[in-house]
């Protein structure tokens, strides 16, 4: 008898529980869904350049992206001097250690190189044999798709406005 009354209990209260999870669970996951796919597209500060490439183009400058990764820890885009490193904003067609705000080396204002495709394709290749006694602490980007893709990224992220 004692062992019937707690199995129906039992019973019930896991059933009650089982339903209470069915109800909160798809509940959950749309909340949690709509909440990372909101996340996901305020925190992309690129969804407006992407969102004027095709899709071709979108796979090469997201393949861009991921090669340039590490720059982004001793740069910035935001024309600030914040890192190690000068900001890459509007860095094409400046003259190399031209950074507004910036300390440039001796080696790097000397060379007076003007940033363009080439240019960068050759110091980003080999940044200490291409301006040899520059402070950049960086190894070259040998895969040549890899840099042609960095390249593409930085023509366009660098930009001031391209965010926007
Ligand atoms: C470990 C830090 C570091 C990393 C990583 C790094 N850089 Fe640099 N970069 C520097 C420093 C420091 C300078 C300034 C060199 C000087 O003045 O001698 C510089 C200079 C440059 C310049 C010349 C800027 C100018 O105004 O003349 C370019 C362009 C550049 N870096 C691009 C890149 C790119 C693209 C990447 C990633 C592939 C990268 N850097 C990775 C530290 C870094």
């Amino acid at each position: 008898m004692f062992s019937m009354v707690v199995d129906s209990v039992l019973k019930s209260r896991w059933m009650g529980l089982s339903t209470r999870r069915f109800r909160v669970l798809p509940l959950t996951l749309l909340f949690c869904g709509a909440v990372s796919v909101v996340a996901v597209a305020c925190s992309d500060p690129d969804r407006a350049i992407r969102e004027r490439l095709n899709e071709t183009d979108e796979e090469r400058f997201m393949n861009g992206r991921r090669a340039a990764n590490g720059c982004w820890v001793c740069h910035d885009l935001a024309g600030t001097v914040k890192k190690v490193g000068p900001s890459l904003l509007g860095v094409y067609g400046r003259r190399s250690g031209q950074a507004p705000g910036y300390n440039a080396s001796p080696a790097m204002l000397s060379a007076s190189i003007v940033w363009n495709d080439r240019s960068l394709a050759l110091f980003l290749r080999n940044p200490t044999g291409f301006v040899p006694g520059n402070r950049m602490v960086s190894p070259g980007i040998e895969n040549s798709q890899e840099l042609a893709d960095v390249i593409y990224y930085l023509r366009i992220v660098t930009q001031p406005g391209a965010r926007e």
